[in-house]
């Protein structure tokens, strides 16, 4: 069964790979659906978004990366998807999430899986990292080499 993680993404984490990699196990094909949420101001730009979370994901081979153009539950009838997947690490995680899901499933019918998350990981947030990051601290333990980069990148350039 083919499920959809989605997500702003803003950069990709050590946390959102760990919940990609274990839905990987779970379900036959991961698709990783990048999208916008209006409510947010990103750091990258959603076509760097998207080159991010694909260099994050290279290693996995039933998982891929695509953009969403519109609701996320159009993306997942055009992606054949009936299932989204979801990281959840704290309560303030489950009510969001909770929202969300009812209206995914009153929308389309699409169900949601929510995976906790794991203890290493637990509680990073894309927003924490970016605002410790422009404070000069060091998240290379918490995402890959190359988003840090980009990070240290978009800082300078800031
Ligand atoms: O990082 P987030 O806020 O969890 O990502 C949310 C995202 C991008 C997955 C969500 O905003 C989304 O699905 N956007 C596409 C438009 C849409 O379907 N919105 C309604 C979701 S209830």
């Amino acid at each position: 069964m083919r499920a959809v993680c989605p997500g702003s993404f803003d950069p990709i984490t050590r946390g959102h790979l760990d919940i990609i990699s274990r839905a990987a196990e779970v379900f036959s094909e991961v698709v990783v659906a990048v999208g916008h949420n209006t409510t947010k101001n990103y750091l990258f730009d959603f076509g760097e978004r998207v080159e991010l979370a694909r260099d994050a994901i290279a290693n996995l081979e039933n998982v891929r990366v695509e953009p969403i153009r519109g609701l996320l539950v159009d993306f997942c009838r055009q992606h054949d998807a009936r299932v989204i997947v979801k990281g959840v690490r704290f309560g303030s995680d489950f009510d969001y999430e909770l929202q969300m899901s009812q209206l995914n499933r009153q929308l389309s019918g699409i169900e949601t899986v929510l995976l906790p998350a794991g203890r290493e990981y637990g509680t990073i947030s894309s927003s924490m990292l970016r605002e410790v990051a422009h404070n000069g601290a060091d998240i290379s333990a918490f995402v890959t080499a190359k988003v840090n980069a980009a990070v240290l990148a978009k800082i300078a350039e800031n």
